[in-house]
């Protein structure tokens, strides 16, 4: 386990943050997907994430990177949201967008059953900004439901703190009981909402992750995958395809090692998982391997991290 701790470090260092300066990969777009995936939020949460942006969330000027497990008091209040544009992609001046942060609790959780927590919906704001860097403007906006940092219950699990901007084209019309400012938290079908509203594409979405206390039962291991990881996927489709099986069997790991009692299992059946996935991928070339290893690693480490945290 210890040989692992320099990997965890690379983890660290060499997450998925965002330069407000720099312009985004397909690579950063690639990483985006994968996270979503391998946190279940994808599909279980957004069924088709297709990302044509980066969304940038810094809470106190610090970004996030995708997934981060940050403590109740750091995410206390409301973030700065800005947003680079993916290769290929314009934003349009002038369009309207909803922003909002839902809770999809912990990883397992059946997003069909259990509502979601609506911690923040704002409607109708712009994007202001040029070339690679927009930041959310408010100007004209209606905050539906302010912003109410999380706080799990205790034993809950990590929860997953999604936060979204969705285009809001002309067709959009805000239900009755979300229409106008002051509505507290409360909880909703995100799905429902999306389409009930006639809101447009997910424009993109970031999510950090807040636990309170040890997970008693249902919890299950989650982590980010790091961009990094997917390098040279972007070059050929086999490999990208791989690279995303990878993290999605590296995920299946997690869960069915928590879906057992103890959280060592979890960490050992992650292991298993990740050897099944280098297995699975050797058909699909060198860098495929390469790739499904990398990225079934990650799984494996997400898994400890997972088990330690
Ligand atoms: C991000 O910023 C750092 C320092 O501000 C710089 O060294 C690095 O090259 C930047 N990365 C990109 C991709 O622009
Ligand atoms: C949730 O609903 C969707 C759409 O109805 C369905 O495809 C999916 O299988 C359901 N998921 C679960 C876990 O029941
Ligand atoms: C925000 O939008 C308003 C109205 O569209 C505009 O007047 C204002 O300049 C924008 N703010 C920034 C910082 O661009
Ligand atoms: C709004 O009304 C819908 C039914 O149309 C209901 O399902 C939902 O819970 C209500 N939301 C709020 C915040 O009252």
């Amino acid at each position: 386990m210890f040989a692992l701790l320099p990997a965890l470090a690379l983890l660290a260092t060499s997450a998925l943050a965002q330069n407000s300066t720099s312009s985004v990969t397909e690579k950063d777009i690639e990483g985006l997907e994968a996270n979503f995936k391998q946190a279940q939020l994808v599909p279980q949460l957004i069924s088709d994430f297709d990302p044509e942006a980066i969304l940038s969330v810094s809470f106190g000027g610090q970004a996030i990177t995708v997934g981060q497990k940050l403590d109740k008091d750091a995410v206390a209040s409301s973030p700065e949201v800005t947003v680079a544009p993916a290769p290929g992609h314009d934003l349009e001046a002038g369009a309207l967008y909803t922003l909002l942060m839902a809770d999809a609790n912990a990883v397992g959780t059946d997003q069909n059953t259990t509502e979601q927590t609506r911690h923040w919906l704002v409607n109708g704001v712009s994007l202001s900004g040029s070339g690679s860097s927009y930041a959310v403007n408010y100007t004209g906006a209606t905050t539906i439901t302010d912003y109410a940092g999380p706080g799990p219950f205790e034993g809950t699990g990590s929860h997953r703190y999604v936060v979204a901007l969705y285009e809001q084209g002309s067709d959009f019309a805000a239900p009755s009981n979300l229409s106008t400012a002051g509505v507290p938290l409360g909880t909703w079908f995100l799905p429902s909402y999306v389409s009930e509203a006639k809101l447009g594409d997910l424009l993109s979405a970031n999510y950090f992750q807040v636990e309170n206390g040890q997970a008693t039962s249902t919890a299950e291991a989650t982590t980010s995958v790091d961009s990094a990881t997917l390098a040279g996927a972007a070059s050929t489709t086999a490999a990208s395809g791989s690279a995303s099986s990878g993290a999605v069997s590296a995920t299946s790991g997690s869960a069915s090692g928590s879906a057992a009692t103890s959280k060592t299992s979890g960490a050992a059946s992650g292991a298993s998982s990740a050897a099944a996935t280098t297995g699975a991928s050797s058909g699909a070339g060198k860098t495929g391997v390469a790739a499904g290893m990398i990225v079934g690693a990650v799984g494996v480490v997400g898994a400890i991290v997972g088990a330690a945290l």
